[in-house]
């Protein structure tokens, strides 16, 4: 089948590459011309491990083709997914790129084809899509099918050839087979084809993410308490986690969420019941429980510092909002560090993807591409990601110093081990 992706982002790039692999046609359009310009010139442009190969093989098999020109790329293709960016305006999905988008598909519909939205959006955005494609002319030509993305950054690849589940929503029996026929390969592996509504589909997503974020704020509140009651987090999250109406996954005590999803579908979600006049209590507590989270780390660094941070040397070892991923939007890092700058600290960051741009119009922070560079005479050293090349590390060697702090944020260290060594250690709900 020819597949048409608009948007090579994290969710696009991964779906074309992918898509590509199980032998289909995939152009990869999008309107930034660096981006493409460097795919084409066969450079990834993000961080997601096995992502280089996966592009460079299915390029150089004539199957995977990058592009500016949405039009032509839609002309050419069957099945056209949706994959721009939603990002939250006043607590609301902002579908102005989709809505572009779709704008561009209306102008080139030359034969029937499949508009699916693989971006995130709000429950009835599918009927909006379908209403603006709808005319005379277009009469038969389409169908605006929902098919939601779950993968997860830093796993993208095989969360999207091994998924739990392929949710589409559509009623047309037609679309269905074909989306049914493009899955195929991945289906037979293991995961389950889902059919439902196009509303059901788009509200599939949003209620994932929602609950997804109401497990991470819930171990954190209950870390929380252990931290002030003496009990370790890690053996309460293993004992809820064995109850398989649980399990044991996303139980894992840290700092807020983040990332370019839950933070911003939790919102999107509340205004979407708004608009349905319900009341999502439970997703507004947990989105008010993760903003105060931000106030709650930086108060701990604060006094594990004993309430003086000025001309403190700080160490962030990572500042993505979780390992495996370059990605920084609503990292909480993006919060937390300039709250110490602001009372005098002194910041340096080690982070295996790289600098960040998102600290450049900051004073008082320094990357450091080397990681003993990075750790060398500072006060304390902040964990704040869990990459491998973080979890054996040998603090003295690092530190070159006596009397340094660690506030490992992801559990990653045994406290008992730390005060084995003489460090003095502090971590989350233990
Ligand atoms: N990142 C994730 O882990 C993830 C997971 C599941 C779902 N999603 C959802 O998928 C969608 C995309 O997320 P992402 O992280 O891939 O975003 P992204 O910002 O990485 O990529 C979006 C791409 O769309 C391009 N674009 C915007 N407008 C365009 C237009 N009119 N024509 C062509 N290209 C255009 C941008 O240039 C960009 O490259 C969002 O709705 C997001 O919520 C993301």
């Amino acid at each position: 089948m020819k597949i048409c992706i608009i948007g090579s982002g994290y969710v696009g790039l991964v779906s074309g590459a992918c898509f590509s692999d199980l032998g289909n046609k995939v152009i990869c359009a999008d309107k930034d011309k660096v981006k493409i310009n460097k795919l084409n010139n066969g450079i990834v442009p993000i961080y997601e491990p096995g992502l280089e190969e996966l592009v460079l093989k299915n390029k150089k098999n004539n199957r995977l083709f990058f592009s500016t020109d949405i039009n032509n790329s839609i002309k050419q293709s069957d099945i056209i997914f949706i994959c721009v960016g939603t990002p939250t305006k006043n607590n609301k999905a902002d579908l102005k790129y989709v809505f572009k988008v779709v704008n561009n598909i209306k102008k080139n519909l030359n034969k029937y084809k499949i508009i699916v939205t693989k971006s995130t959006v709000p429950v009835t955005t599918g009927d909006k899509l379908e209403a603006m494609l709808n005319s005379k002319k277009n009469k038969n030509k389409f169908n605006v099918v929902s098919n939601p993305e779950f993968l997860r950054e830093g796993e993208a690849i095989r969360d999207f050839l091994y998924p739990d589940r392929v949710v589409v929503g559509t009623d047309s029996k037609k679309a269905n087979n074909i989306m049914k026929n493009l899955y195929m390969p991945i289906i037979k592996k293991r995961s389950r084809y889902f059919q439902t509504s196009r509303r059901a589909a788009e509200l599939i997503k949003y209620a994932s993410n929602a609950f997804l974020a109401t497990k991470i704020s819930y171990i954190n509140e209950i870390a929380n308490l252990c931290e002030k009651s003496d009990i370790d987090i890690k053996e309460v999250s293993s004992g809820i986690g064995l109850d398989q109406r649980i399990g044991e996954r996303f139980l894992r005590a840290g700092p807020s969420y983040g990332g370019s999803c839950f933070p911003k579908d939790t919102r999107a979600l509340v205004t979407t019941a708004n608009r349905f006049n319900t009341d999502l209590s439970i997703v507004k507590t947990v989105i008010k429980s993760n903003n105060n989270r931000n106030k709650l780390l930086t108060s701990k660094i604060e006094k594990i510092m004993n309430n003086n941070l000025k001309n403190k040397k700080i160490t962030f070892l990572g500042v993505t909002f979780k390992a495996g991923t370059d990605d920084m939007r609503e990292s909480s890092s993006l919060k937390i560090i300039p709250k110490l700058i602001k009372k005098g600290s002194l910041i340096k960051y080690y982070e295996p993807t790289g600098y960040k741009d998102e600290f450049n119009k900051l004073k008082n922070i320094k990357y450091c591409a080397d990681i003993n560079e990075a750790c060398k005479y500072s006060d304390l050293l902040i964990i704040y990601t869990e990459w491998n090349e973080f979890k054996q590390l040998n603090f003295k060697n690092l530190v070159k110093k006596n009397n340094f702090k660690i506030y490992d944020m992801r559990n990653l260290y045994s406290p008992d081990l730390m005060k084995k060594k003489n460090i003095n250690y502090f971590c989350i709900g233990r």
